[in-house]
C-alpha cells in the first residue's frame, strides 16, 4: 500500500486503515509509504514502479487531473462495479464524483476532503500585537498587518517549504484571495491570464511574505512549520487542514494554542485537496486484497476514525459529525456550502505538466523574487499547456 503519509498524524490516520484491513481480512498490509509532504518524492518512486511493471496493490493520488492522467495512461483499473455494489454514488458529493469519473466510469475511492486555504494562527501572538483576523479581513489589511508584525520583530507567516508544495500552496491561496473562486477557475479555462493585475498583486504579496518569513523556511517541512504556530513562534502558517491533524497529534489545543481563519479573501472558497486510492489495471500482486482494501475505505466508522486523525472532512455525507471537534464541524459545513475549487499546488486542477511548470516557477521565484519573470513563465505555460 503506497502513499506519502509519514508525518505523526498522517501515519496514525493511515494506521486506522491498515488496522481495519488486518482485522477484517486476517491479512497484513505492507506499508510502502515514501516520505515527503505533498508527495513529490512518492510520485517519482511510484512512476519507477509502474514503469517496471511492479505496481503496488493500491496507491494514493488526488482526484481530478491527477487521476485523469492515470486513467489516460492506463495504469489504474475501472472500479465502477465496486462503486455500484457499495452504493457510493449516493453518499459522495457530485462535485467530487465528477473528479473521480471518466466517461461515466469510476477509477478511485476518495477518503476525505482537505481544505487548503486555512491560516493556522497563534492566538497569543495576534493578541499581543493587537491583530484580529476574521472572514472579513481583506488581502490588503492582511498584508498591512503582516508588515506591522514584521516591524515589531514577529514572523507574520512561517513557512516550511523544504517540499515545494507548501510554497506553491501559499501562493495559490493568495491568488484566490485576490481573484476569487471564479477567477481561480478562469486561470485554468484560459479566460484569465496569469499576468492579470490581481494575480500580480498576489505574487507581490507572496514575495513580501517570504521575505518576512522564518529564515530557515526552505529547510523545514510543512509539519515543522505548523508546530511553530502552536509554539507561538510566528503569527500564522498557511497549510491544508492536515496541519489540524498534526497540531492535535502534537498535543496543541484548539483555540488555546492555535486558532484558524481562511486566507483573507477566500472565506467563500473551499480549496479542495482530496486523497483517493486506486488499484492497478494490470500486474496486480493481490487482486482480492485490493478489493477488500478499497471497500473498507468508505466504511462509515473507518471514515470517522480516519478523518478524525487526518484533520479532514469525511467524504461520505452521511457520517455523523457529533464527535468531531469544532474546526472539523465547521470545515464539513463549509465543504457542503461554499464554492469548491481544486488545487494547483496538489496537481488537481490542471494537467501535471502545468502543475509542474507552476512548481518550478515558484521555486525560481523563491530564488530570485522576480515577479515579472514568474508571470511570464506562467503566461507562457498557460498558452502552451492548457490548450
Ligand atoms: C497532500 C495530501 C494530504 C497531506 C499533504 C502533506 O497532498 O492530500 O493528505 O498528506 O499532502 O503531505
Amino acid at each position: 500500500m503506497f502513499s506519502w503519509w509519514t508525518s505523526g498524524s498522517e501515519s496514525e490516520a493511515l494506521q486506522v486503515l491498515i488496522d481495519k484491513y488486518d482485522t477484517e481480512t486476517g491479512g497484513e498490509v505492507s506499508n510502502a509509504a515514501v516520505s515527503g509532504g505533498g508527495g513529490a518524492n512518492a510520485r517519482q518512486a511510484l512512476a519507477t514502479r509502474l514503469q517496471g511493471g511492479d505496481p503496488p496493490d493500491s496507491w494514493q493520488l488526488h482526484p481530478d487531473q491527477d487521476l485523469f492522467a492515470a486513467v489516460a495512461d492506463g495504469s489504474v483499473a475501472d472500479i465502477t462495479s465496486t462503486f455500484e455494489d457499495n452504493g457510493w454514488v449516493d453518499v459522495i458529493p457530485q462535485d467530487v464524483l465528477d473528479m473521480l469519473a471518466v466517461d461515466g466510469k469510476y477509477y478511485a475511492v476518495p477518503v476525505n476532503a482537505h481544505r487548503g486555504n486555512v491560516l493556522w494562527t497563534s492566538p497569543s501572538v495576534l493578541e499581543e500585537n493587537g491583530i484580529t483576523w476574521d472572514d472579513s479581513t481583506t488581502p490588503d489589511q492582511f498584508m498591512a498587518d503582516a508588515k506591522t508584525l514584521s516591524d515589531a520583530g514577529v514572523t507574520p507567516v512561517c513557512l516550511g517549504d523544504k517540499d515545494v508544495f507548501a510554497a506553491s500552496q501559499l501562493l495559490e491561496t493568495l491568488i484566490m484571495g485576490r481573484v476569487g473562486g471564479d477567477g481561480w477557475n478562469s486561470l485554468f479555462s484560459g479566460d484569465l491570464s496569469f499576468d492579470d493585475a490581481d494575480v500580480k498583486s498576489a505574487v507581490e504579496d507572496y514575495v513580501d511574505l517570504v521575505d518576512m518569513a522564518n529564515e530557515d523556511h526552505s529547510a523545514l517541512t510543512w509539519d515543522q512549520a505548523a508546530v511553530m504556530v502552536g509554539e507561538g513562534d510566528c503569527a500564522a502558517n498557511l497549510m491544508g487542514d492536515w496541519a489540524y491533524g498534526e497540531l492535535l497529534n502534537k498535543g496543541f489545543v484548539e483555540n488555546e494554542d492555535f486558532g484558524y481563519v481562511t486566507m483573507p479573501g477566500t472565506s467563500e472558497v473551499f480549496d479542495y485537496v482530496g486523497d483517493a486510492f486506486v488499484k492497478p489495471a494490470e500486474n496486480a500482486p493481490n487482486a482480492e486484497g485490493e478489493d477488500a482494501w478499497l471497500s473498507l475505505l468508505l466504511d462509515p466508522t473507518v471514515q470517522a476514525d480516519f478523518n478524525l486523525k487526518k484533520g479532514s472532512t469525511p467524504i461520505r455525507t452521511d457520517v455523523p459529525l457529533d464527535d468531531f471537534p469544532p474546526y472539523q464541524k465547521g470545515a464539513a459545513n463549509d465543504f457542503r456550502s461554499k464554492q469548491i475549487v481544486s488545487s494547483l499546488a496538489h496537481f488537481q486542477v490542471a494537467p501535471a505538466e502545468f502543475a509542474q511548470a507552476y512548481a518550478d516557477a515558484v521555486t525560481a521565484l523563491n530564488g530570485d523574487g522576480n515577479v515579472d519573470s514568474f508571470l511570464e513563465s506562467m503566461t507562457a505555460a498557460q498558452s502552451s499547456l492548457l490548450g
